[in-house]
């Protein structure tokens, strides 16, 4: 079975291609901490009340799948190697964008554990929910003394706002770097992570990827 999958895997990592469960997981990621990062802070700006509440059922609701999905992305990377692309070839840049990389995963394990300690340090405002359905157990924080629990909430809070800005500043530097490989390189990198649109449907056709020649001639008409 898993030989089978890494050989289907292979059909696309061998093209310099994310496999689809791999692009998948990808962009549902994206748009989730995205979402989550845009309506925490939108959360910050709002006055104290009823609606405050609800808005933090939401962040904790779109929050925890991000766990659920990070350990099925984690495993699925474990297990299928990402494909050798032109980024792979740039030295230092390629090493800031695997750390970049790892960062990314630590976030997607640390903000909701945090926010889930968070959520379970406090009794109020209630029980959790997986996607605002499913039942989501609270940690057994219940037996401990209070000042333990507002010991372990401020812990989580520092922990869940350092990584909250440890994506804000690392998104952005991650976005620029895929532009820039794809419009100024032209490096196949971005191409791998955007589904595969076949080639006789691709109204692109006969405007292949074509790196973009070495900048050490200048002048060549190398584009
Ligand atoms: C990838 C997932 C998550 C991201 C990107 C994220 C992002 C954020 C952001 C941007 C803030 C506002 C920070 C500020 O005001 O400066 C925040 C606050 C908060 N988040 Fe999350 N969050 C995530 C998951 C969760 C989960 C799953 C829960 C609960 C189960 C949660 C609970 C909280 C709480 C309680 C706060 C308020 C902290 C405070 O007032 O200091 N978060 N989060
Ligand atoms: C519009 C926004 C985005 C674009 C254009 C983009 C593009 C890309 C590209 C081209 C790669 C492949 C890099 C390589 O193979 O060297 C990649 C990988 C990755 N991206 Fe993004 N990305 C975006 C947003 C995000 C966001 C918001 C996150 C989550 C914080 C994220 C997390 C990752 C991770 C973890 C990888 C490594 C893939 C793996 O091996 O699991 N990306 N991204």
């Amino acid at each position: 079975m898993i030989n089978a999958l890494r050989r289907w895997a292979r059909t696309h990592t061998e093209e310099g291609r994310y496999s689809p469960v791999g692009i998948a997981f990808h962009w549902v990621m994206a748009f989730l901490v995205l979402f989550q990062l845009g309506w925490g802070f939108y959360i910050g700006f709002m006055g104290v009340g009823g609606d405050k509440i609800a808005a933090y059922q939401v962040h904790s609701a779109v929050g925890l799948p991000i766990l659920l999905l990070s350990i099925g992305r984690l495993g699925w990377r474990m297990l299928i190697p990402g494909p050798h692309n032109d980024a792979d070839e740039q030295g230092w840049q390629t090493t800031v964008a695997h750390v970049i990389h790892y960062l990314f995963y630590l976030a997607f394990f640390g903000l909701p554990l945090s926010g889930w300690v968070m959520w379970s340090s406090v009794a109020e405002p209630g029980p959790l929910h997986l996607a605002g359905v499913l039942p989501w157990p609270q940690l057994p924080f219940d037996a401990l003394g209070d000042a333990t629990r507002w010991s372990i909430l401020d812990v989580a809070e520092d922990v869940h706002l350092v990584l909250v800005w440890l994506l804000v500043v690392t998104v952005p530097l991650h976005v620029a770097a895929a532009l820039k490989h794809h419009f100024w390189d032209r490096h196949d990198v971005l191409r791998g992570m955007l589904p595969e649109i076949p080639d006789a449907e691709d109204p692109r056709e006969g405007h292949r990827h074509k790196p973009r020649a070495p900048r050490a001639r200048p002048g060549s008409a190398g584009r």
